[in-house]
């Protein structure tokens, strides 16, 4: 790359060979495209009534979903701008949960809107400045809305947890699957002073084919993908006491090269007697504390296992760390790590431990955990794409219920707060000076963008729909939204959809914060890769620009999707 001296005579090389940069107008108009690509493409999967995106790897293994940030993670972008609203979602998911799809909606309409004020000749950082004094006053103006709630109340739980899956493949099984989220959350969570938190790596989520989603169950204690070790060992035990040991029940290698000479069998006979002598003493160990049930995260020698079976102990071994320290949550055992240091005040309790068959396999249920501050999710479906995509909307129910747990904080679903905030928007935009208002009304425009998709989606008319939403909101309806289900305007809150303040307040956030980025880049520069620019990279990008390509033409050089082409 190399630019021309004021006088035109050398030019002055800055970059490699092969690099190549956009600049100005042309990059920004480039990046909202790809941006509005990305939003496109999740829009139609917004709401109950959205669809499904079966997406299909270079290995060809099928994946279908209607879960925003598994779509844009599973299709692998490669542009750059495309990425950001790639990361939103990402981000969205990890911090809330749900909203993954109206984050990248709502970034998409944002990127939208500044291209129609670009061509109108307002700067770029007018528009974010004008973006950002109005997405802090629309998280004012949702909190305003915003109702407290009890956080342990399981009726409101229940009901927030079930808005989240009615968007999903798991609609009908919502009911019996909510109550399963909300006791399993209840059941981990910790009260601190008046909060309460949740971690909720303490519902650990095992999913197997077979049956059907009503079979999901919720074990209190901890179910773990592994066998009984000894055949001779009991399959059952109740009122189970528990050793959770982390060091192998077997003779460990010495650290020391060292060598011993066997000269006759009696001294190989008299070898062997010791190292089981040795073995011996670990399980009497064991037995001494009174444990009926050893879990051990380590192995254990076949000879521990023929005195353990003797003593009529179940075992198991290999328990993963996790699975570990869930284990200790569930039961109440201490994890010992030494065999001298166990005694019966380490062992932990259940109602019972047993060993079943899960289709194929044998799993070990450690169950009837009296206050188990660790508990499991055992999701069934048909087929394996099916509880795939219910482990995923259980995910999402999960999290809602530990946000407002922790948040409490609720306002309606169906497109209800964003009209809201999106008519107040509107009214204090007048308030700015400048042109910075015309940016502010546009930010209210988009956030309508999101009842706009859900009653498109639903084949409702859409102008029809937000005008007499937009009516009687104005008329201080606040919780009225569109319910896609019964095709009409009417208040959410008794329709039961009600959602978290925080997951809108994330959604406003991550989409504001990704626009506002992409808006004020006027400079693109590709450095250049040692491959030559692949094939058809001129799609969406300036030539020269292939570095970040991959895409079939017309794609408007988001990369890595070949095969997605005629499916969006
Ligand atoms: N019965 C309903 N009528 C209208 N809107 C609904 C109804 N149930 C849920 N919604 C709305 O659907 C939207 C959520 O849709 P969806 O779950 O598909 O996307 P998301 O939550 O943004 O992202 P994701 O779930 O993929 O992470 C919310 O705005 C919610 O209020
Ligand atoms: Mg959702």
């Amino acid at each position: 790359m190399s630019a021309q001296t004021p006088k035109g005579n050398l030019p002055v090389v800055l970059l490699k060979d092969g690099a190549s940069e956009t600049k100005g107008r042309e990059a920004q108009k480039n990046n909202i495209a790809a941006g509005k690509i990305i939003a496109d493409i999740v829009r139609s999967s917004l709401g109950p009534r959205g669809m499904d995106k079966m997406l299909v790897d270079s290995l060809g293994d099928v994946t279908i979903t209607n879960d925003g940030a598994t779509i844009l993670k599973e299709i692998d972008v490669q542009h750059p701008a495309a990425k950001m609203l790639v990361e939103i979602s990402k981000t969205t998911d990890n911090e809330v949960g749900d909203g993954t799809t109206s984050a990248v909606v709502l970034a998409g309409a944002l990127l939208e809107n500044a291209e129609s004020l670009i061509t109108q000749d307002v700067h770029p950082t007018v528009i974010v400045d004008g973006y950002k004094k109005a997405a802090k006053k629309a998280k004012q103006y949702l909190s305003e809305i915003g109702e407290n709630i009890t956080p342990n109340d399981k009726n409101i739980l229940k009901k927030i947890a079930k808005t989240s899956m009615q968007t999903k493949l798991v609609r009908k099984d919502s009911d019996s699957l909510s109550d399963l989220v909300v006791n399993s959350i209840v059941s981990v969570a910790v009260k601190d002073g008046e909060k309460f938190n949740v971690d909720i790596d303490d519902v650990k989520v095992e999913k197997k084919t077979g049956g059907s989603i009503k079979d999901s169950t919720l074990v209190k204690g901890i179910v773990l993908d592994k066998e009984v070790v000894h055949s001779g060992m009991p399959k059952k035990t109740n009122e189970a006491k528990i050793a959770l040991i982390n060091t192998a029940l077997e003779i460990s290698k010495t650290e020391t090269d060292a060598k011993i000479n066997i000269n006759n069998p009696q001294q190989m006979k008299s070898f062997l007697d010791e190292e089981n002598k040795m073995l011996k003493n670990m399980v009497d160990k064991v037995i001494g504390s009174g444990a009926t049930v050893v879990l051990c995260q380590k192995g254990i020698d076949d000879m521990a296992q023929h005195y353990l079976s003797k003593a009529g102990i179940m075992a198991v071994r290999r328990v993963k760390e996790s699975d570990m320290t869930k284990l200790a949550k569930a039961t109440g055992a201490r994890i010992v790590t030494n065999l001298d240091d166990l005694f019966e005040k380490d062992l932990g309790s259940s109602e019972n431990v047993e060993e079943r068959k899960i289709e194929e396999d044998r799993w070990v249920f450690v169950e009837g955990c009296r206050h188990p501050k660790s508990v499991t999710l055992l999701l069934r479906a048909g087929s394996q794409r099916v509880v795939d995509e219910v482990e995923r909307s259980v995910h999402d129910s999960i999290m809602v219920v530990r946000d407002v747990m922790e948040f409490p904080s609720i306002v309606a679903g169906g497109g209800s707060p964003e009209t809201y905030a999106a008519t107040k928007i509107r009214n204090w935009s007048k308030s700015l000076e400048g042109r910075e208002q015309l940016a502010a009304e546009k930010f209210a425009e988009s956030l309508e963008s999101i009842p706009l998709t859900l009653s498109e989606n639903a084949g409702m008319d859409p102008i029809d729909t937000l005008t007499s939403l937009r009516s009687k909101q104005n008329k201080g309806e606040k919780w009225t939204g569109i319910d896609v289900m019964k095709g009409r305007v009417t208040n959410m809150k008794s329709s039961d959809i009600i959602e978290p303040l925080a997951v809108k307040n994330q959604i406003v956030s991550a989409a504001t914060e990704a626009a506002c980025m992409i808006i004020r880049i006027d400079d693109v520069i590709a450095t250049a890769k040692s491959a030559g620019p692949p094939p058809g990279a001129e799609g969406g990008m300036p030539p020269g620009m292939g570095g970040m390509g991959g895409m079939p033409p017309g794609m408007g050089g988001m990369g890595g999707m070949p095969d997605m082409g005629g499916m969006m």
